[in-house]
């Protein structure tokens, strides 16, 4: 009973107590906490491996029968937990909105920054509550105080939305933006390190970089390229769209200023929901993206100001926390990793498979990347999903080509044996 409590209250209060838990919430919380227990006493290496946990995960999610999702890099689907909680708020807020879900369901809302907080390793006070990683990160990017000439550093692989939004800085302020590329795979970090560095003028105000790049799943060395800027008094943001809630970090971890994500992807909330951090006393300087009264404050709240949006996919985030936590984010990096090499190092033994991603601990984690000689990602895909039902995405990218195969934590083993079998005979033609 306890145990039930931790897992589902801590993700509300108000608006918790008043839409009661259906039952079978609780029956689906105590499965996963016994599930827990049983391998509680294995490391989070060996527990990566424990096939029956991991089905109990597997029970805990709406996994459809009729196609394979490999592409939970896109977007995740979240708990039943989580859609059950949406539900109840949905239900609620729509028995008076302007009571029940500005006055009630709102009220959540700082209890969710603070469980995203403590998430984070960072102070709550630092972070904004918004819709995705591009809302956070053009936050930073629109808001930041540049001038003609000033220079952004960043990679040709970073996401095309930050891409978008620079160059319309670029138009419209005449800053100038200068990409390095990236190598593929890199097991070597000191040469991304140099990219940068060599890359620096007297006039680069701020390196925008990926934590995670989503081509290929390529982890960057966020806090090298940070030290090395801060020498030079360059700010650093971090697109960390694809590393929250997938690795075992902290933010303070990777020493950059800004860094923004999406919480819809590797945490399993809401789909539509994403923060936004920044040191504190770098909050004063940046613009609001949508008006504020007092846009140059230092509360951080000053980036919430979206106008009516949906208060009950906010207050959701708490319960795909908790579920996420009962897991474990050692456990669940682990199983990620082990699902991405289960399938990569099978694939990579036929004659014309290639990989994108290095397979060594330190460089990827649940994202890779595969390609088959003489065939374009495009046809790859369409075989897949044609005649064998495995959705995944193409990258066509200037130094990438591929299949990116983005397993989850519900993603089971069959299904990448299957994944294995249909890329076989696809590179057999
Ligand atoms: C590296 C990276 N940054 C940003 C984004 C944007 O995420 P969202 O669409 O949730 O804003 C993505 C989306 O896949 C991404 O891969």
């Amino acid at each position: 009973m306890s145990d039930r409590r931790s897992f589902f209250q801590k993700a509300g209060t108000i608006a918790a107590a008043a839409a009661v838990l259906p039952l079978l919430d609780i029956f689906q919380a105590e499965k996963v906490e016994a599930a827990v227990k049983k391998i509680e006493h294995l490391s989070p290496l060996d527990a990566a491996q424990d096939e029956d946990f991991w089905f109990t995960v597997r029970q805990s999610y709406t996994v459809s029968s009729n196609i394979i999702n490999l592409n939970n890099g896109g977007v995740s689907p979240q708990p039943i937990v989580t859609q059950d909680a949406l539900d109840r708020y949905v239900r609620l807020a729509n028995q008076g909105p302007a009571y029940y879900m500005w006055q009630t369901i709102g009220m959540e809302r700082e209890n969710v920054r603070k469980q995203l907080a403590e998430l984070g390793g960072v102070s709550a006070e630092e972070v904004a509550i918004n819709r995705n990683s591009s809302e956070a990160l053009e936050t930073v990017i629109f808001g930041m105080n540049l001038k003609e000439g000033d220079e952004v550093l960043t990679t040709n692989q970073d996401y095309p939305n930050m891409m978008s939004a620079l160059h319309q800085r670029e138009l419209r302020d005449k800053i100038k933006v200068v990409k390095i590329s990236v190598p593929v795979p890199c097991e070597d970090p000191s040469i991304i390190v140099e990219r940068f560095r060599n890359a620096i003028t007297p006039n680069t105000k701020v390196i925008l970089m990926c934590h995670v790049i989503n081509l290929s799943g390529q982890i960057m060395p966020v806090r090298a390229v940070a030290d090395m800027a801060h020498e030079k008094n360059i700010e650093v943001i971090c697109d960390g769209a694809h590393s929250f809630a997938h690795l075992d970090f902290k933010i303070p971890d990777l020493h950059c200023d800004y860094f923004g994500t999406s919480l819809h992807k590797w945490l399993c909330a809401p789909f539509g929901t994403g923060m936004l951090w920044m040191k504190k006393e770098k909050i004063k300087n940046i613009w609001p993206l949508l008006g504020h009264p007092e846009p140059q404050s230092e509360d951080i709240r000053k980036f919430e100001n979206l106008g009516t949006r949906s208060f009950p996919i906010e207050a959701s985030i708490g319960v795909s926390i908790n579920f996420h936590r009962g897991i474990g984010i050692k456990r669940k990096e682990e199983r990620l990793r082990y699902l991405k090499n289960y399938w990569a190092e099978k694939v990579s033994k036929f004659p014309k498979v290639g990989l994108n991603t290095s397979l060594k601990r330190e460089y990827s984690c649940a994202i890779g990347n595969f390609c088959i000689d003489g065939m374009e990602p495009g046809q790859i895909i369409d075989k897949l999903f044609g005649d064998y039902k495995i959705y995944t995405t193409p990258i066509v990218h200037d130094e990438i080509k591929g299949v990116r195969v983005t397993p989850h934590v519900y993603t089971s083993l069959s299904d990448l044996d299957y994944f294995v079998g249909a890329v076989e005979k696809i590179s057999k033609g």
